[in-house]
């Protein structure tokens, strides 16, 4: 093992695939596949080429190189972690034994089944941002959303990589289905609800890696601290990458509030919509729903499957290591989200084990509560008195314990017919869905931005603004 990538494979590693043969025939027969998929599921813009980062060293400095790549030529590969020959295991019932190179037979049914709905995700947000080029609000922009594109084939291949090393027959027939199935598709949607529906517009992406790729991170540390020393190793990297998504959606959203506070001081109003901005009550209305959806992603507030996992040792908590505990919590508990018999929202007390879809949503909520933070930052040295909020959790949710009910942003329990009133109130309807299509022109003009959205502070590499990121066909 070397952390050193060979780029001179036609699938580059840092696995030493050529040593197994039989695993790199089954991975090149897969690869045209996986193009095929890119050509017909991936961006539909026409490029010459972008620029982008590829990995070339998983260690801690230079690991990515940049150059413009002509997109369907882009190298694709496969990188683990460097291995820790002392690591042990972490937490669970085998709790400080060493890790596991292979799939121990007992939990192997359970172990594909995380790496499938892991790897279901990746090619289907790109499925979901197939058509964002066509308006990408700036050159700069573009270059990103293709480097989170390709970043998510590449997060495609890891989990490609593991089913077919370490699964056999099944493995490699659910690495086929993972091209077959489709966000949105009628017959076979992606897995998770977030995954099939549409990223339709530009505010919705920087939603959608700022929330939703920020419910991958946390599944991606959670899956790092598993036994089984692959998966940890795949996903350590994983989430190197996922770091840039997230910074596209954190400063995406920095920059539209950002544009919208500098038109609602220039014309003193709060009307900003007949000005080419964003008005903040539609910036709030896609937080409330990218949010929400991002909640469901966590599962229900209490799972048995959970806590099988982590006995076992397949599926840590974020941070394992930081906790201040046996790692085993076998006579721990934890507050979760409930209804009351009487049918309140209220909280019960779980076993800590049953309640980590809890545990692991609410580290997600902490973090979220930052974006937050620095939007109302941005909004507030511009001078402009409203804020921005997460709503409550049991605001529009279709999993776990509040999928029953229906609730405000503040928390209120509504019947089902006022919400069928008022749910444009707090979520985009059609009218601001409308209107935020409208301003989705294409700016694809060396330094030049889009009028609802402000430039980014820094471009990508230590290049300008103005940088040629992409070249268009
Ligand atoms: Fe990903
Ligand atoms: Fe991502």
């Amino acid at each position: 093992m070397t952390s050193t990538a060979d780029y001179s494979e036609k699938i580059p590693n840092n696995v030493s695939l050529h040593e197994d043969r039989r695993l790199q025939r089954a991975l090149e027969s897969w690869q045209p596949n996986f193009l095929h998929w890119w050509q017909t599921m991936g961006p539909t813009l026409p490029t010459q080429d972008v620029y982008l980062r590829t990995a070339v060293n998983v260690g801690r400095d230079g690991w990515a190189q940049f150059g413009h790549v002509p997109m369907p030529e882009y190298r694709w590969g496969i990188f683990l972690a460097e291995r820790d020959p002392g690591r042990r295991v972490g937490f669970g019932e085998h709790k400080g034994e060493p890790v596991w190179d292979k799939v121990p037979g007992e939990y192997r049914a359970e172990l594909q089944r995380l790496i499938v709905i892991q790897g279901d995700t990746e090619p289907a947000s790109v499925e979901q941002q197939r058509n964002l080029g066509a308006t990408a609000p700036s050159l700069y922009d573009l270059r990103n959303l293709f480097q989170v594109n390709v970043e998510e084939g590449r997060h495609l291949w890891a989990m490609v990589y593991l089913l077919h090393a370490y699964f056999g027959r099944e493995g490699r027939e659910e690495a086929e289905e993972l091209l077959h199935r489709n966000s949105g598709s009628v017959d076979s949607p992606r897995i998770l609800g977030a995954f099939n529906e549409e990223t339709p517009d530009w505010l919705s992406f920087f939603m959608f890696t700022y929330f939703t790729d920020r419910d991958g991170k946390y599944q991606l540390g959670t899956l790092k601290e598993s036994a089984f020393d692959p998966l940890s190793r795949t996903c350590e990297f994983m989430l190197k990458e996922e770091a840039h998504h997230m910074m596209v959606g954190t400063t995406g959203v920095d920059r539209v509030v950002q544009r919208t506070v500098e038109v609602m001081r220039e014309h003193d109003t709060d009307d900003v919509a007949a000005l080419g901005a964003i008005p903040l009550p539609v910036i709030q209305k896609y937080l409330n729903f990218h949010y929400s959806v991002s909640l469901d992603l966590f599962g229900g507030e209490t799972s048995t499957n959970v806590a099988n996992y982590y006995t076992a040792g397949l599926k840590g908590r974020w941070l394992e290591d930081r906790r201040k505990d046996d790692h085993q919590l076998a006579s721990d508990s934890i507050m979760v989200d409930t209804i009351s018999e009487e049918g309140e929202i209220g909280q019960t007390e779980v076993s800590a084990l049953v309640g980590l879809n809890t545990d692991l949503r609410r580290e997600y909520i902490a973090d979220c509560q930052g974006g937050v933070k620095r939007w109302n930052r941005i909004l507030e040295e511009g001078g402009v008195r409203q804020r921005l909020k997460l709503p409550h959790v049991a605001f529009n949710r279709k999993v776990g314990a509040f999928a029953g009910i229906e609730a405000t942003p503040d928390g209120e329990k509504l019947p089902a017919a006022e919400w069928q009133r008022r749910q444009g109130e707090w979520l985009p309807t059609d009218v601001d869905k409308t209107y935020v299509r409208s301003l989705m022109r294409p700016v694809h003009e060396r330094g030049k931005i889009a009028a609802w959205i402000a430039p980014p502070r820094n471009g990508i590499n230590g290049q300008p603004f103005d940088y040629d990121y992409v070249h268009l066909a």
